[in-house]
């Protein structure tokens, strides 16, 4: 290869703009694939324009080095499962994997190679925008999120061809940025980096992630594109993964504003050391990294490295043996869209649905027993905002909005609809005429929250209240004492504290792609009991976040009582105003019989820890069994309480099954005051309950002896067995 092929293949560029695919593939674009000057295109899609493309790449440049190409396949292609944190809400990482399966299916039948997914930053501020498209709060579920998707996507932990390479992103800290401001510094410690936002990434690394993003962030003033320890040192070196390192949008240029380097030459010097293989649209390492290599001996050897990475991937997906595999454009219509794929989102969304409040049983609504129901709220005809953010080349007319699922579930039950008031505006003068119709009718279905662009990249917002017009909508129709069902529909957690006192029943939705109205209605009238936990906690209000369940031990642990001076706001109850895991059922369970199968753990062992569920309301459904644990005396102060385990069981009305988490003694591994994992000989605590704010059982047992882990604890799956 000539150094400028070599230099070619780092370049990705835009086909397109992420919602006008291909619109940049012009005649100039062919000539540079000609000459060998780009090595992938994002934002491109179909299987016969990319086939035209990919034909160009193979048969008229000198080396025929086939491209890749790239898109957002976020939460689906055509066929729209619910946002990231909608499905982290199923608790169910396989649903999670059929979802990421399914979408493998159709955007490699629609010429793709390589989707930017999975985002596995942990969110402890649902400020940030970017709260929608990951799996929440928690590292260890977070890691379980991550391993599902990599495998759903990849179809397996090696690339093969005919695969969609996943993508973990974004490397470092992202989701840590300050405020929630999205793009901004994380100021966190070492550890906090090590035990929380790091380990989604280890287990996807461990999952054969074929590819990994770095993050846009700097962490303690060291931009992550620039961040040769991180990316080099831990992922490269210590974690040994040698996949492709892509940059996110031109963040290798950005390392000028962030002021660490004086040009762009130097900007692609320190990108190209830190190990970023490809530069994602910038043209740096198109325009100014030849300058460097020229002079520079060792980034020669480093662009060698690089452009073998780049190689390797491509011989892996079997793009030099059969570089049309991925352009079968029967393939391609029969996959679209297909009708098992609607079931599953279907299935995956009613998954998704949290119950947050249910007073007095409003919920499930008994359609005998109604003979009129207002819709109410821009939300509920708002296709689009169903699709959520990244939305591939899902269609607003494949929606069914909530307000057709209700229409289509209950046709002997008159239905009136009006908008009221819309979230992206404050125009009330919609709410009189929506308060006639609730006046008419037995009971409102009212849909209020977020559109899906006030979620998202670049989408961080200040405030976690309703937006103004919402909340207004709720009260005026909370008002006419009326029955009342909100629906909620949003990308992050919000603090809806007077709505909570207000509504009796609440019904978290996000927003849930294409099959959300069926999937809603199933939930309202009964078809299927509500089993959704929330990935993150829901704050009372906005002045109280970042607020999250684990939280290191303090000298003064928060208590009610306002007359001890302890860590809490003087203002708030100590409580969020729904927890971690949260999530009501149309069910009772209870939980019997917690046994263990051992009162010590040493190294090399494990600890088996079982309890008895029993569905004992009366109708079938599911229950999610969380494990939590806490180290309570150890060199570093610890969390009070960590998840590390769980399980979403099936459960007829009356059945009981005994869940059993098995667990290693590096599971309770922290990062140690030398810089490696340890675990502490001594007691360690443990919960199985319902959420992190309803414990059922508690146990101990002894860790016999300190000595080393190896990876991240929360990176580590629990062994869930299930048995009658
Ligand atoms: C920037 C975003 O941060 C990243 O997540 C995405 O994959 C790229 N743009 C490409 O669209």
């Amino acid at each position: 290869m000539t150094l400028d092929e070599k230099l070619g293949q780092l370049v990705q560029r835009a086909g397109g703009r992420s919602k006008a695919l291909n619109s940049r593939l012009d005649d100039a674009e062919l000539e540079r694939v000609r000459t060998g000057g780009v090595g992938s295109y994002l934002h491109v899609a179909g299987a016969e324009p990319l086939a035209k493309l990919q034909k160009v790449a193979v048969e008229e440049s000198r080396l025929g080095i086939p491209l890749l190409f790239a898109m957002d396949v976020v939460h689906g292609y055509r066929t729209i499962f619910p946002v990231p944190v909608a499905m982290a809400s199923t608790w169910a990482p396989e649903s999670q994997e059929r979802a990421a399966r399914i979408a493998a299916e159709e955007a490699t039948a629609a010429g793709l190679h390589w989707t930017f997914a999975p985002m596995i930053d942990i969110a402890r501020d649902p400020r940030w925008g970017r709260s929608v498209e990951g799996a929440g709060e928690d590292p260890y579920l977070g890691a379980r999120m991550a391993v599902a998707q990599v495998a759903g996507y990849q179809g397996g932990n090696t690339l093969r061809p005919g695969a969609l390479m996943a993508t973990a992103k974004h490397f470092g800290a992202y989701g840590a940025a300050i405020g929630g401001r999205d793009y901004n510094t994380a100021d966190i410690s070492e550890r906090t980096l090590q035990e929380v936002y790091l380990p989604p990434f280890y287990a996807a690394a461990r999952a054969g992630s074929g590819s990994f993003m770095v993050a846009f962030n700097d962490i303690a003033g060291v931009p992550t594109t620039a961040n040769r320890e991180l990316l080099r040192g831990l992922l490269r070196e210590r974690w040994g993964w040698q996949g492709l390192m892509v940059s996110d949008w031109g963040s290798v240029g950005e390392l000028v504003n962030h002021g660490v380097a004086a040009d762009r030459a130097a900007a692609a010097s320190l990108a190209l050391d830190a190990s970023v293989d490809m530069d994602m649209v910038g043209g740096v390492f198109a325009e100014d990294l030849k300058s460097v290599v020229t002079k520079d001996p060792a980034r020669l050897k480093q662009l060698d490295e690089a452009v073998l990475r780049i190689l390797r991937v491509k011989e892996q997906l079997g793009l030099f043996d059969k570089p049309m595999q991925y352009h079968d454009v029967e393939r391609e219509a029969r996959e679209l869209l297909a009708p098992d794929h609607r079931e599953a989102a279907r299935a995956i969304a009613r998954q998704s649905i949290v119950l947050l409040r249910n007073e007095g049983k409003l919920l499930p609504l008994d359609p005998g027993k109604l003979h009129s129901i207002a819709v109410i709220g821009a939300l509920a005809t708002d296709g689009l905002s169903e699709l959520g953010s990244w939305r591939a080349q899902g269609k607003v007319e494949d929606v069914v909005t909530v307000l057709k699922g209700i229409t289509a579930a209950v046709p002997g039950i008159r239905i009136s609809s009006a908008p009221g008031a819309d979230p992206r505006n404050d125009d009330l003068s919609g709410i009189p005429a929506a308060l006639k119709l609730a006046k008419a009718a037995d009971l409102t279905i009212l849909m209020i929250g977020e559109d899906f662009d006030q979620s998202g990249e670049a989408r961080s917002r200040s405030s976690l209240e309703l937006p103004p017009s919402q909340m207004e909508l709720a009260r005026r129709v909370l008002a006419l004492g009326k029955p009342v069902v909100v629906l909620l529909a949003n990308g992050r957690p919000l603090a809806i504290a007077e709505l909570a006192e207000k509504a009796p029943a609440i019904v978290e939705t996000w927003m849930l792609g294409v099959e959300a109205g069926n999937a809603v209605a199933d939930v309202l009238f009964g078809k299927y009991s509500p089993a959704g936990r929330l990935p993150a906690a829901f704050p009372r209000t906005t002045g109280a976040v970042p607020f999250n369940y684990s939280a290191n031990a303090t000298g003064r642990p928060a208590d009610p009582d306002l007359a001890r001076d302890t860590v809490r706001y003087h203002d708030l109850p100590i409580t969020p105003l729904f927890a971690f895991g949260h999530g009501l059922s149309y069910s009772e369970f209870g939980y019997t019989d917690l046994a263990q199968s051992s009162q010590s753990l040493g190294p090399g062992e494990r600890i088996d820890i079982s309890v008895t569920v029993e569905n004992t309301g009366g109708v079938p459904a599911d229950e999610v069994v969380q494990l939590y644990v806490r180290d309570p005396v150890a060199t570093i102060a610890r969390p009070v309480l960590e998840l590390r385990g769980f399980k979403r069981v099936e459960l007829g009305a009356g059945q009981r099954k005994r869940v059993t988490f098995s667990l290693t003694s590096e599971q309770f591994a922290f990062w140690g005051p030398r810089g490696q994992w340890l675990v502490e000989a001594g007691r360690i605590d443990f919960w199985i309950g319902a959420s992190s704010g309803d414990l059922r059982a508690s146990g101990v047992f002894e860790i016999t002896e300190t000595h080393m882990g190896t990876a991240p604890a929360a990176a580590l799956p629990t062994r869930v067995i299930v048995s009658n």
